[in-house]
C-alpha cells in the first residue's frame, strides 16, 4: 500500500492508498517509522458491502476499514465525513485518490480563518479525491507544523461535473481509530456559565454537541479532546480537534460494531444543504488536530501556543494590552458625558490605560429595545462629540475605546424602518425576538458594507484604539431575501463568511486597533474568531469564583492572552456573592486584565490597592501570557482550593494562584502539587523568603494558608535559587 506520511516533532500521521484509490487512515499518534499498513486486518464481515471492483474480495469493505476522509455512498454506513445529493435528491458518492502533492508552507483559505506559519515553519500536503461519477473533486489539505506537534485540516470541494450538486456534510477533519477505549472532554454551557467540563466514555452508537444558533454558542463549544481512559493532565495520549469557526458546527464520536472510533468536526450537516453549481467551490472551515501522549496539559500548552503565535495576528499578538475599564456594569444604559469623565478621571489616577464605552453611546440606545443598526453617535446624551470625549479621555493620560453589535437591528431604528429586508425574517412568520433585536442579514454584501462604512466612519472621525465587537442573540428565522440563493442551506455559512469579511476589512483599515470579541461574554469564543481579535470577553459572568470555573474548562484549548476578565463591584451583579478586591483581581488577572465598575465607589485604601494591582499585573503580564499555564486543581472537584500557575519555559520562575473554596473549622491542610519544576533544584518565593525543593512542590504540594473566611487568594512568586 502506497502512504503519505507527516512527521512532527514528537507524532507521526499516516494515510494509506489502497488499490483503486481508497484512502485508507493509517496512524496518528507518537512518532514513528514505516508503513503502518501492517495494522490493518481484512475479514469478510456480514452486511458491510464490497466495492464493485474488488466484489470478489469480501474482506475488503469501507464499513470497517479505518477511513480518512468517509463519504456516504461508498459502502460504509458510519457517520461520514461527506455526503452530497444530486437536484433529484440522489445520495451518492464514491471518492477515491486521483493525486497527492506536497509543498513548502502553509495552505490558505480564501475568506476563512487559518493558522498561518512562515514557509520555512509548515508545509503542506494536498490529496486530491475524485467522485467519478458526477465529477466532483475533493481536495484535502493538511498543514503540517512540526515544531508544534500541529496538523491543520480544510477540505476544498469543487464540482467539475456537469450538473449542480448539494453538499450536506463536509466535515474539516475525520479520524478513526482502529482500537482503544477512550474518554470524550468537551465544553458545555449557558450564558454566563461557558465552557464546563464534561469529560464522558466513548460509547457504541453515535455521541454528538454542537450548535444550530448561528455562532459556535455559549452551550458548547468547537474544541474538543478524546483521551486514553487513563489519562491525566501529566500524562497519558489525547487528542485534540480544535474548529476555527464561529457559526453552527458539529462534533460526533461514533464506535462502531468492531470497536473502532471515529471522532470528526466540521459545519453542522443539520440543515446544511449547500448547492454547488458547475464549476463552483466550496472551502471548509480549518480544523487543527493534536496529539501528545504527555497528558492534557501539554495538549492545552500546544493549543495555547498555536494560538497566541499563529492564529492570533496584528500589533496585540506579543505586547502587552491595555489595562482598560468598562462602564458596562458601573452605567448599564444610564449615563451622561459627565459621569462617564468622571469614571474615566478615577481610573486613569489609579493607572488604568484604557477607558471602553459600552453599550448605550448611540442612536436612541437607553435600553436594550431600541437603537441598534443606527451608527450615529448621541451627542444629546453624551453631551459633546464622540471625538471631543475621547480627546478628554486621551487628556487624561488614557486610551479610548468602544462597543459595537454591527450585526443587530431592533425594530424600533431608523435602519429597519428603511431596510426591513435586511433582517432574518421570514416572510408570512413572526420572528422569534432576542434581546428585543433582529440579526442583519450579513450574507448580503450590501448590508455588510453599509454596517462597515457606518462603523468606519466613527472610528475615522474619533481616536479610538479598541473596540468590542458583541452579537446579542441565537440566529432564528433564517430567510435572506437576496435574490438567486438557496436560504438557510447555504445562508447561515454565508452569514458566518460575512461576519469574517466585516472583521477582515475592520482590521486591514485599522491595523492600530485592538477588537475584543463578545457575543454575551464567551457566546462565540473560538478560534475561528482570535484570527481576528486576540481577546474575547470570556463571560458575562463576572462573579471571581464563578470565572474560576469558565476560566478552567476555557483554558484547555485556549491560551490565557485570549481571554478577557475583568475586577467588577461587589455584591456581584449575577450572583450577589461578595468576595475581597483582592480575590477578584487575583482571578482576572488570568487573563487580559481590566475593571468593569467605577473606582470611585472604592474606599481610599481600596484604591491604593488598585494601584497595586495593577502594578502587579503590568510586572507578571510576560508570565501570565508567555509562560505555561498550569491547572493545578479542578475547581468542580476539588473543594478545598482553586489553584493555577504560570511556569517561565525554562522552569526558573513560578507565579502560583490560590483562592481557598469550601472552610471548615480545624480542617486538614490542602495542598496544591505544583507542576512544570525543575524536581532537583530550589525555590525562594518572594513574598515570604521561604525556600522550597521542586520536587517536593511536585510530590507532596505547597501547603494552602489556613485563613478564616472563604474565597481568600494568594499570589506567590518562585524563583530558582541560585
Ligand atoms: C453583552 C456583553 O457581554 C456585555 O459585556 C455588554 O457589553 C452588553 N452586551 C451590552 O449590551
Amino acid at each position: 500500500m502506497n502512504t503519505i506520511t507527516m512527521h512532527t516533532r514528537n507524532t507521526t500521521y499516516q494515510i494509506g492508498i489502497m488499490e483503486h484509490g481508497f484512502l485508507l487512515h493509517l496512524y496518528y499518534g507518537p512518532r514513528t517509522e514505516g508503513s503502518m499498513d501492517c495494522l490493518l486486518s481484512y475479514y469478510d464481515r456480514g452486511f458491510s458491502g464490497n466495492p464493485y471492483e474488488v466484489r470478489e474480495r469480501r474482506e475488503i469493505s469501507m464499513d470497517y476499514l479505518p477511513q480518512e476522509y468517509s463519504c456516504f455512498g461508498n459502502g460504509d454506513f458510519r457517520s461520514p465525513a461527506f455526503q452530497m445529493r444530486d437536484e433529484n435528491g440522489v445520495f451518492g458518492v464514491d471518492l477515491r485518490c486521483k493525486s497527492r502533492k506536497r509543498y513548502e508552507g502553509k495552505y490558505v483559505i480564501q475568506g476563512l480563518p487559518a493558522v498561518y506559519a512562515a514557509k520555512e515553519e509548515a508545509y503542506t500536503e494536498e490529496v486530491l479525491l475524485e467522485d467519478k461519477a458526477s465529477g466532483v473533486e475533493v481536495t484535502l489539505r493538511y498543514g503540517v507544523l512540526p515544531e508544534l506537534d500541529v496538523i491543520t485540516r480544510s477540505v476544498e470541494v469543487r464540482n467539475n461535473g456537469s450538473r449542480k450538486v448539494f453538499l450536506n456534510k463536509v466535515c474539516s477533519a475525520s479520524m478513526d481509530f482502529l482500537t482503544g477505549d477512550f474518554d470524550l472532554l468537551h465544553f458545555y454551557g449557558r450564558h454566563t456559565m461557558e465552557r464546563n467540563v464534561e469529560r464522558i466514555p466513548v460509547v457504541h452508537g453515535n455521541q454528538g454537541f454542537g450548535s444550530r444558533r448561528g455562532t459556535s454558542s455559549h452551550q458548547h463549544n468547537p474544541f474538543v479532546i478524546l483521551a486514553d481512559r487513563e489519562t491525566t493532565e501529566d500524562h497519558g495520549s489525547c487528542w485534540g480537534m480544535s474548529l476555527l469557526y464561529s457559526g453552527n458546527f458539529w462534533c460526533e464520536t461514533e464506535k462502531d460494531q468492531y470497536d473502532q472510533t471515529r471522532l470528526q468536526i466540521g459545519i453542522l450537516p443539520e440543515m446544511f444543504d449547500y448547492p454547488l453549481a458547475p464549476g463552483e467551490v466550496f472551502l471548509s472551515p480549518e480544523a487543527v488536530m493534536a496529539y501528545t501522549e504527555q497528558g492534557l496539559s501539554a495538549l492545552s500548552h500546544i493549543y495555547h501556543e498555536l494560538i497566541r503565535r499563529h492564529v492570533c495576528r496584528g500589533r496585540f499578538r506579543d505586547v502587552r494590552r491595555p489595562v482598560l475599564i468598562n462602564n458596562w456594569e458601573a452605567t448599564y444604559f444610564t449615563f451622561t458625558g459627565e459621569q462617564i469623565l468622571n469614571i474615566a478621571e478615577q481610573a486613569s489616577e489609579l493607572g488604568v490605560e484604557m477607558f471602553v464605552l459600552d453599550d448605550g453611546w448611540f442612536g436612541k440606545r437607553d435600553n436594550d429595545d431600541s437603537g441598534l443598526g443606527d451608527w450615529v453617535v448621541n451627542e444629546k446624551k453624551i453631551g459633546m462629540t464622540l471625538g471631543e470625549l475621547s480627546e478628554k479621555i486621551h487628556g487624561m493620560g488614557m486610551q479610548f475605546g468602544l462597543w459595537i453589535e454591527p450585526e443587530m437591528v431592533n425594530e424600533d431604528s431608523e435602519l429597519y424602518r428603511l431596510h426591513p429586508d435586511w433582517a432574518f425574517v421570514i416572510p408570512g412568520r413572526k420572528p422569534i425576538m432576542g434581546r428585543n433585536q433582529l440579526t442583519l442579514d450579513f450574507s448580503r454584501r450590501e448590508v455588510v458594507d453599509y454596517i462597515f462604512e457606518k462603523i468606519s466612519g466613527i472610528l475615522e472621525k474619533a481616536r479610538i484604539e479598541y473596540i468590542k465587537m458583541d452579537m446579542n442573540r441565537s440566529i432564528n428565522d433564517v430567510y435572506t431575501a437576496a435574490e438567486g440563493f438557496q436560504n438557510y442551506g447555504e445562508i447561515m455559512h454565508r452569514y458566518v463568511l460575512g461576519v469574517y469579511d466585516f472583521l477582515e476589512r475592520l482590521t486591514q483599515r485599522f491595523p492600530g486597533l485592538l477588537i475584543e470579541g463578545c457575543s454575551g461574554g464567551g457566546g462565540r469564543f473560538d478560534a475561528g474568531m482570535l484570527y481576528y481579535t486576540p481577546q474575547i470577553w470570556c463571560s458575562d459572568d463576572t462573579d471571581a469564583i464563578e470565572r474560576i470555573h469558565i476560566q478552567h474548562g476555557t483554558s484547555f484549548g485556549y491560551p490565557i492572552s485570549a481571554v478577557g476578565s475583568h475586577v467588577s463591584a461587589v455584591p456581584n451583579h449575577q450572583t450577589g456573592r461578595t468576595v475581597s478586591l483582592n480575590t477578584r483581581a487575583a482571578v482576572a488577572m488570568a487573563g487580559s486584565f481590566g475593571y468593569e465598575l467605577d473606582l470611585n465607589t472604592l474606599s481610599e485604601e481600596e484604591k491604593e490597592e488598585v494601584k497595586r494591582q495593577i502594578e502587579a499585573y503590568k510586572e507578571n503580564w510576560e508570565i501570565i501570557h508567555e509562560g505555561l499555564y498550569y491547572r493545578l486543581t479542578d475547581p468542580s472537584k476539588d473543594p478545598d482550593a482553586a489553584a493555577w500557575s504560570f511556569v517561565s519555559r525554562d522552569g526558573s520562575e513560578m507565579f502560583l494562584n490560590i483562592v481557598s473554596m469550601d472552610v471548615h473549622s480545624n480542617a486538614p491542610v490542602p495542598y496544591v502539587r505544583c507542576r512544570g519544576l525543575m524536581p532537583d533544584r530550589l525555590y525562594k518565593v518572594k513574598e515570604t523568603g521561604r525556600i522550597y525543593s521542586g520536587g517536593a512542590l511536585m510530590s507532596v504540594g505547597f501547603p494552602v494558608p489556613v485563613s478564616m473566611g472563604e474565597y481568600n487568594a494568594w499570589q506567590y512568586h518562585f524563583q530558582l535559587c541560585k
